[in-house]
């Protein structure tokens, strides 16, 4: 097992996933972790995460110095290197400047990090201080011009620091790095798959709930079906699904999950329609965080109407992603926005919460559906936010509004599947800003509501791209729901990636 400690940057998860990918089991824990709990865990090797403090600042985040005395590789990467490098006695500067970004390095000795890359290589650099002198004992393995010590080691020590990003995808010989840290340095042994994952959680469920009774948040997407399918697997008939129609689902939405669920699944479901109960909670609401927040809160009062008339429930189990809970904001980690089920949650709430998925990325969580058995079409599923239509509809919330993009994102679904580009990209929907502009219909003038098309590629939804739609498919889209639907005279397509944008408008 190879342990990552979290020092705050957005990445950081990216970088257990890398080792996992390569069958070796990671997780990532506080820094606040103390070595003797380490010591406990006795894992192969320790990374310590990048993040956005300085070494020099009064509260920056810290480590127990203990865990350079416990005879276990240490790799840090970027504060987490020149963490290292303060405590061992080097020279860490702070810069006004930050290095953000491709670079170019150079390697200088024969670090078993980067054994059998080339002497020049390309890396993905993203910090403001650095380390311009390694301490006693340390050589210096990798040089760029802004920064000196791009990469330091003491290998008598087994002790590494690289100052770029090997987590991440734009680092050329970045997995190779991580590869050479956790086989040749570490001697950690491949032994993890998702086989073992769910071995391993459908035991915690079991362990944890005993004979006592889950719900589960179903709302037909992939993250909650799998979540149901596992915790189906672990504790069978202690679990009920709920699946609330919130009136801010797509069009015939709320039927194709039921018919779904009770064709296909062997599970126990219940719908609830709440339409009026969210949209008036939503009324006259326009601020996009208020906005997760009244929905996550009023999925769990229904949820605990639901629970109070089915008895004895103690649980409620959540498709929760890491990238819900990374958005939404963690001890170290900013807020981006406040995912429903993570930072929309209410403080009073009487359930445990169970969300095995939670260390997960959505291609991860497609590949353990898929080894679960869910279906090809669910698995498969573009993502759908909880808050749903809510969060597409900019500002405050109409029945009219809801309407325009119920209507506008079907008739976009159905040309994206026509063209045989559903499974290209990643996720496509529609959005109405809240503006109105003028138009020309017939001979008349209009004064109507604009519609978005977002279409993005990504593989997790950490980060994405704009879909290249070709534009013969564009303008039929763009035909279609001017024509279909009313009060729409103006299409816009929206080509930012994320980042700088986020995938959701709200
Ligand atoms: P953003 O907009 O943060 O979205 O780039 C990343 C992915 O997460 C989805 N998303 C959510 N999913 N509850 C969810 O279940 C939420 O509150 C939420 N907000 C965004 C979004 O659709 C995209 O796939």
């Amino acid at each position: 097992m190879i342990l990552v400690l979290d020092f705050g940057s957005q990445y950081n998860q990216l970088i257990t996933r890398r080792i996992r990918e390569f069958g070796v089991y990671s997780e990532l824990h506080s820094h606040r972790l103390t070595a003797e709990e380490i010591r406990e865990i006795n894992p192969s090797g320790i990374i310590l995460s990048g993040g956005p403090n300085s070494v020099y600042e009064e509260n920056s985040f810290r480590c127990d110095p203990e865990i350079f005395e416990l005879d276990i590789p240490v790799l840090g990467i970027c504060y987490g290197m020149q963490l290292m490098s303060h405590h061992f006695g080097g020279k860490v500067e702070s810069s006004n400047e930050r290095e953000y970004g491709k670079a170019d390095i150079t390697l200088n000795g024969s670090s078993k990090l980067f054994a059998e890359t080339p002497e020049k290589q390309v890396v993905w650099m993203s910090h403001r201080d650095k380390v311009i002198a390694p301490p006693e004992g340390f050589t210096v393995d990798a040089t760029n011009p802004s920064c000196p010590v791009a990469s330091m080691s003491n290998e008598a020590r087994k002790m590494y620091g690289v100052q770029f990003h090997p987590e991440v995808r734009h680092t050329e010989y970045g997995n190779q790095l991580l590869r050479h840290f956790v086989f040749d340095i570490c001697e950690a042994e491949a032994d993890w798959s998702m086989e073992s994952f769910i071995d391993i959680e459908v035991n915690k469920i079991r362990e944890q709930v005993g004979d006592r009774k889950v719900l589960c948040a179903l709302s037909g997407g992939v993250d909650s079906s799998v979540v149901a399918a596992l915790i189906h697997r672990a504790i069978g008939d202690q679990l009920t699904c709920i699946f609330v129609d919130h009136g801010l689902l797509r069009k015939h939405e709320g039927q194709s999950v039921m018919d779904t669920f009770s064709e296909g699944f062997n599970m126990n479901v219940i719908k609830i329609d709440a339409q009026d109960r969210f949209l008036s909670k939503l009324e006259g609401v326009s601020d996009p965080e208020e906005k997760r927040k009244i929905i996550g809160n009023e999925f769990i009062y229904v949820f605990d109407d639901e629970a109070d008339k089915l008895k004895d429930i103690d649980y409620l189990a959540q498709g929760t992603l890491y990238t819900d809970i990374i958005e939404s904001g963690t001890e170290t980690a900013q807020t981006i926005k406040s995912h429903h089920n993570v930072g929309g949650l209410p403080e009073n709430m009487q359930f445990d919460l169970i969300e095995p998925l939670n260390t997960l990325f959505k291609d991860e969580v497609r590949a353990l559906g898929t080894e679960l058995g869910v279906p090809d079409h669910i698995v498969w599923r573009q993502p759908f936010p909880g808050p749903g239509l809510a969060i597409r509809v900019i500002g405050e919330i109409t029945e009219e509004k809801l309407e325009i993009v119920r209507e506008s994102d079907a008739i976009l679904r159905e040309e994206i599947k026509n063209a045989g580009l559903d499974r290209e990209i990643w996720q496509y929907f529609t959005v109405l800003p809240d503006f109105r502009s003028v138009g020309v219909m017939g001979d008349a003038r209009t004064y109507d509501y604009t519609v978005g098309i977002r279409a993005v590629t990504s593989i997790d939804g950490m980060t994405s791209d704009w879909a290249r739609i070709p534009h013969d498919v564009l303008e039929k889209i763009s035909n279609r729901i001017v024509n279909e639907v009313d009060h729409v005279n103006r299409i816009v397509y929206d080509v930012t990636s994320k980042p700088p944008s986020t995938i959701e408008w709200e």
